[in-house]
């Protein structure tokens, strides 16, 4: 039997197991996860020794790191695959249909948290290598897999482990499915990355809550200034107005924005992916560009006041933003953070106090598209798709991607197996089940097509 035939003959009990896989809560944002974090490391760790993949937990100070390989020959190239088996908080739960720690297949989908992002697709490449090892006993290449269990949670300490342990993880490629495919049946391979800069901020009016009918009139709102402030962010055209912003920005040669206006774009459709009336955005760029080659700031999330039941007539002692900011070539998520501070300052008016926490961020990425693993990579996907892929961009980040170019002077070949309508990061997340198959096919033809490269 090939692998090929392996992987179709098991196909249910690869998608069992993967529902075993998201039944486990590994939620790293919420210390109340902390033992689900170990055990789902422990399940990886198991899983990947049971096919023959030498794998274990490595401890870095934060949720445990899982490092794997399987050595096949020297005179073979060898491949890092990196995936996260954290995933997101599932709050709002009330919005699922269903539990989302109890994976359900539902119209051609897998239901759950982490389904997509990054469980289901992670685990095509240890399907892929079963295959491989299954049915011929052996690799066309080396494998080293780099599993992470704090890419969901901001504070990671992945870097470090990267900059310790550069021989370990020598190789010739990094291998990473956590993102999407253009459309339905447009499987891509992506050939750049959103970098990003994080913070969050306080104003802080009076020293507590006061009566607002007493004092309003008087003393300034915090929550006001705070959204003032945030309404100073962009201009009537959505450009950001923080000083400096744009200096490092790249400008995308015409071809490329050519290239990326020749792709099909249902925007009806897109806009009612999102639910959402009607599309907003920097004035002069299409939602692609928009999203792929445009730096952008956010809120992510805004607090203050009293938000319980019924009224309470208060001036709130103070109000608080999380703010991302998406970045592109050339930015430096440090000094855009700098920048941004220095904005708010300026614009913070002096009837609040203002409280700046920057975060460590992630810098954007650019993959080289003439690249042979490139092509490699399109031929495996022509194996497992039955299509070409296109080359597209991604608006979401991936922060150890810049790390594997800038300690191990790597490039990092992006094949997500998802799609757009995923619901990552949202109430639903779900998986085509078609998607995660193809996804396994995918990964055993990219070892073959990767093992003629060197
Ligand atoms: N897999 C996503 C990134 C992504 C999203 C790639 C959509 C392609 C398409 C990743 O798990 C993620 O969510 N990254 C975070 C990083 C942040 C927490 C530093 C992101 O982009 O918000
Ligand atoms: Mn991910
Ligand atoms: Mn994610």
């Amino acid at each position: 039997m090939n692998p090929l035939d392996y992987l179709k003959e098991n196909e249910q009990k690869a998608l069992d197991q993967l529902k075993d896989f998201l039944r486990i809560p590994s939620v790293s944002a919420q210390s109340k996860h902390k033992k689900d974090m170990e055990t789902c490391a422990k399940w990886v760790v198991d899983t990947m020794n049971e096919i023959g993949i030498k794998t274990e937990t490595r401890d870095t100070g934060g949720h445990p790191l899982v490092y794997g390989h399987y050595h096949q020959s020297d005179d073979l190239p060898t491949v890092l695959i990196y995936g996260h088996y954290d995933v997101q908080p599932v709050d709002p739960l009330d919005l699922w249909e269903s539990s989302p720690f109890e994976p359900i297949e539902k119209d051609g989908y897998l239901l759950a948290r982490g389904a997509s992002d990054d469980k289901g697709q992670l685990f095509t490449h240890i399907k892929g290598v079963e295959a491989c090892l299954k049915t011929e006993g052996k690799l066309p290449v080396n494998v080293k897999f780099l599993i992470e269990g704090e890419e969901e949670a901001g504070d990671t300490h992945i870097d470090e482990f990267i900059e310790n342990n550069k021989e370990l993880l020598a190789a010739d490629i990094v291998l990473i499915s956590d993102g999407s495919q253009y459309d339905m049946d447009m499987p891509a391979i992506n050939i750049g990355l959103r970098g990003i800069s994080l913070m969050e901020i306080k104003v802080t009016g009076p020293d507590k809550d006061l009566h607002s009918g007493s004092f309003g009139g008087s003393i300034a709102n915090p929550i006001h200034v705070l959204s003032k402030m945030i309404g100073q962010l962009h201009d009537e055209d959505g450009h950001i107005q923080i000083d400096g912003f744009y200096d490092k920005v790249y400008q995308a040669p015409d071809k490329e924005r050519e290239q990326y206006a020749r792709l099909p774009f249902n925007e009806s459709g897109y806009i009612a992916s999102t639910g959402a009336p009607k599309l907003w955005g920097e004035k002069g760029f299409t939602p692609q560009e928009q999203t792929w080659i445009r730096p952008t700031v956010e809120i992510n999330g805004i607090t203050g006041g009293y938000q319980g039941e019924g009224s309470k007539t208060i001036i709130p002692s103070w109000a608080s933003a999380k703010i991302t900011m998406r970045l592109v070539p050339d930015m430096d998520p440090d000094e855009i953070c700098d920048l941004a501070e220095a904005y708010l300052k300026k614009i913070c008016p002096d009837t609040v106090t203002l409280e700046v926490n920057k975060y460590s961020g992630a810098y954007p990425v650019q993959v080289p598209i003439d690249s042979p693993w490139l092509k490699a990579a399109s031929n495996a996907i022509q194996t497992g798709f039955g299509k070409e892929p296109v080359f597209c961009k991604e608006g979401g980040s991936i922060p150890v991607v810049a790390t594997f170019k800038l300690a191990l002077g790597l490039d990092t070949l992006l094949v997500g197996f998802g799609q757009n309508t995923d619901q990552i990061h949202s109430p639903n997340e779900r998986f085509l089940i078609k998607d995660f198959h193809r996804g396994c096919r995918t990964s055993v033809a990219l070892f073959d097509e990767l093992s003629k490269v060197k």
